[in-house]
């Protein structure tokens, strides 16, 4: 082995990781050595004191306040204007092919309990349609309407890249043209026990996860996809989560705001629908916006109300942003970035003492990411602009309940049925006022609403049955 390797993973108090080292295979051997050598050994002894020795508080400043938005309706006729002017701006830039799609899908969706890639999941309320579907869809729709290829760069994990790529093979890229879509990987991170020390998957691999969305950034320079954007003229990125089937994939009002108020990264907000709600939460400290997750705020502060009665803190992330991608080069550049680390402890299946893997009952141990929302302190300028969650907002994350894929299938067949209903279709609807119906409407054919209304036209669709199952 590397004698300058082994000698930094001692240093780092490490090498109980190299324990079973003897009965390796030379093939196996080497390709731990491989994954052993692109550790940062350096960093870990004061990663393990900072973040897992000690349970680290996340630091909130004494000057912590709500962050400033633009609503979602204007304001005054300036306002008006100015929303106007940022809808031409942001088509002016999907004309001019400025603009290219980023999904981060990186992540391992062990809340919704699904085995593969989460894009992967079906979740069209009538047709089962998946996830990577819905946002295809689209993305193909987008670029049609706008006359110009539009590029879309989906972060994977080394856990799910090969499944994924797998995935859009075997449906021929929903009809996109493969070389518009560009797979990339993000790092990962060795996961610790609680004692400090990194815990192994197998007598040849340490326990690694993803490393984070903030791996995003890095991953985007290391894998050649800044150079891909810079070569195709794409200066913005309008990022979303695969968890979020109604997310409109390019939002022209918003890429328009960002562009005309010269912002380097910028961020829808939703009003919560109360203290709790998980969502990372819009603040402003020292000048600068940043988002405090729903797990870090402390309770009197979501709880603190106005004299309104409304909640201080309103504004909820949906995780749904446009980054200037000099943003991103200049955050990257020299390779120093470096967001702060955030610890989950987790219950991870590892090696014990005899080599012999055990799932633990109790989280034994630590898995730290960095996230992206922490570069919005570093950007110069961030716009905030309130989106309307009936049309953007219906995320994956849970089996049953609360975000889960049931109450996701139900706002897609809501958000269905207002645009037919707006464009003239007779909905029938349950006492509760919710349509008694299920809709399921191809992304491909439908971006927005006037889309909705030239498909009623073609369909000649008059409305829809109680309790009919409808996939148009
Ligand atoms: C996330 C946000 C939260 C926001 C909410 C909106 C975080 C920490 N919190 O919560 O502020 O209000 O979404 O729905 O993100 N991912 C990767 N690589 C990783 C980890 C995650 O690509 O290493 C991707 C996942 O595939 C997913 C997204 O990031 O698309 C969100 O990850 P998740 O862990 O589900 O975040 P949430 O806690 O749901």
């Amino acid at each position: 082995m590397d004698e300058t390797l082994l000698a930094v993973i001692r240093e780092a108090g490490q090498e109980h990781v190299l324990k079973f080292r003897d009965e390796l295979s030379p093939g196996e051997r080497s390709r731990f050595e491989d994954q052993l050598a692109a550790v940062n050994w350096r960093e870990l002894p004061q990663l393990a004191a900072e973040y897992v020795l000690r349970r680290p508080d996340t630091a909130i400043p004494d000057d912590l306040a709500p962050a400033d938005f633009f609503p979602l309706e204007p304001r005054d006729a300036a306002m008006r204007e100015l929303y106007a002017r940022a809808e031409a701006r942001g088509e002016e830039l999907l004309r001019a092919g400025k603009v290219c799609c980023l999904t981060v899908a990186g992540g391992q969706g062990t809340r919704l309990g699904f085995d593969g890639p989460k894009g992967t999941y079906p979740i069209g309320p009538a047709t089962g349609r998946t996830l990577f579907s819905y946002f295809a869809g689209s993305v193909a729709r987008a670029q049609e309407k706008y006359g110009r290829t539009l590029l879309w760069f989906i972060m994977t994990s080394p856990i799910n890249r090969e499944a994924t790529e797998e995935y859009f093979q075997k449906e021929g890229f929903f009809g996109l043209d493969p070389e518009q879509v560009f797979f990339f990987t993000q790092g990962t991170m060795p996961a610790f026990g609680h004692d400090g020390k990194l815990l192994l998957s197998a007598k040849d691999s340490l326990s690694l996860s993803p490393d984070g969305h903030g791996g995003t950034l890095r991953a985007l320079r290391v894998s050649g996809a800044l150079d891909r954007m810079a070569a195709a003229g794409c200066e913005y990125l309008s990022y979303f989560q695969v968890d979020n089937p109604l997310v409109p994939v390019v939002y022209p009002r918003f890429i328009g705001l960002h562009a005309l108020e010269g912002a380097e990264m910028s961020a829808i907000m939703l009003s919560k629908t109360g203290p709790k709600e998980k969502l990372g939460n819009f603040c402003v400290s020292g000048g600068r916006v940043r988002i405090i997750e729903y797990s870090d705020l402390p309770e009197a502060l979501a709880e603190k109300r106005n004299p309104d009665g409304t909640l201080a803190f309103i504004a909820g992330s949906p995780a749904i942003h446009v980054i200037s991608r000099a943003f991103v080069e200049k955050l990257t550049a020299g390779g120093t970035l470096k967001l702060p680390w955030h610890r989950a402890d987790k219950k991870i299946a590892a090696l014990d003492e005899s080599g012999n893997v055990t799932a633990p009952a109790e989280p034994n141990g630590v898995k730290l990411e960095t996230f992206i929302f922490d570069a919005m302190p570093l950007a110069e300028k961030v716009v905030i602009l309130e989106g309307d969650r009936q049309e953007l907002f219906a995320p994956t994350k849970n089996a049953v309940g609360v975000d889960s894929a049931e109450s996701c299938r139900r706002m897609l067949t809501a958000r269905n049925a207002r645009r037919l209903r707006a464009a003239g279709v007779e909905i029938p609807l349950r006492p509760d006022g919710t349509p008694d119906a299920v809709i399921e409407i191809s992304p491909r054919l439908v971006l927005d609403d006037a889309d909705a209304g030239e498909l009623v036209r073609k369909t000649g669709l008059r409305a829809v049955l109680p309790g009919e199952v409808v996939a148009l």
